[in-house]
């Protein structure tokens, strides 16, 4: 009895915790994963967490704590990719377009990131670290040694646009029907699609005309969740726009 009392204490502690000391935003997204890791359990949709983007790691503390009341979550494993050097100098098409970002911004290196995570709660036999930049670390090799079979939840957390241009390449092959796909600063660009994260998924489902997504949950100022879905081979390849609205409305992105 007190081991299951524990834990839901301390998760009311913290959720009151953030919303005392005004950190609405931070107690939004936490209700906000509860619903995607609820939809991803009901669902039964198997596989890994990937996050790319850790920061300091109050994301990787709030999903952890998200999966906590779920018997089948608690052996999901939690693949965290970032270089631990914070964002890299915004070249190519992110050059001079948002002038919040920065080469070396969010840095927080991966002694520091492991002692947060785990003064959160979180169990760190369960986490693996993947430090580098994503145009070089996210390669084949890397996929053979983490063998993910498939993504249960992906969030999406690096900013710019020339980062998630090699997250979304990275993980088109663990994409199954249900995989939740969160972007975190996907309105960050005045709400632009043609910038940042937006852009980059716009490009990538055009790319890949067998994924599909369902506009789910938003949540705070700029994130958003998709449900993705893979057409099988046998399916004829789709003419029609790949993204639903939850009103059911289909739309392009503008890339
Ligand atoms: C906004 S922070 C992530 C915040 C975190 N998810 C949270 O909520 O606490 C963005 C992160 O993306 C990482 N990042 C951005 N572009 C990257 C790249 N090309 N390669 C590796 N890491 C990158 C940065 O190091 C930084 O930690």
């Amino acid at each position: 009895m007190r081991r299951l009392f524990r834990p839901a204490s301390a998760r009311i502690t913290r959720l009151l915790f953030n919303w005392a000391r005004r950190d609405r935003e931070r107690f939004v997204r936490q209700l906000f994963f509860d619903t995607i890791v609820g939809f991803v359990d009901d669902c039964r949709i198997e596989g890994d967490y990937l996050e790319f983007g850790c920061a300091q790691g109050s994301s990787l503390i709030d999903m952890f704590d998200s999966m906590r009341p779920y018997p089948r979550q608690q052996t999901t494993r939690f693949l965290i990719f970032d270089s631990f050097e914070g964002l890299p100098e915004p070249t190519g098409h992110d050059a001079g377009v948002h002038r919040r970002y920065e080469g070396g911004q969010f840095a927080c290196d991966i002694d520091q990131y492991e002692r947060n995570v785990r003064a959160g709660g979180v169990d760190m036999q369960r986490v693996k670290l993947i430090p580098g930049w994503y145009d070089q670390s996210l390669n084949e090799s890397l996929k053979r040694e983490l063998a993910i079979d498939k993504a249960s939840i992906v969030l999406i957390d690096c900013d710019l646009y020339e980062s998630t241009v090699p997250v979304l390449d990275f993980i088109t092959s663990y994409i199954q029907d249900g995989t939740v796909l969160i972007f975190d600063d996907w309105f960050s660009y005045k709400g632009r699609l043609d910038q940042g994260e937006a852009k980059a998924f716009g490009e990538w489902l055009d790319a890949h005309p067998s994924i599909r997504a369902t506009e789910y949950q938003k949540s705070g100022r700029t994130m958003i969740s998709f449900i993705m879905h893979v057409d099988d081979e046998s399916t004829p390849a789709r003419s029609d726009p790949p993204v639903v609205t939850s009103g059911g409305e289909r739309f392009r992105h503008q890339s």
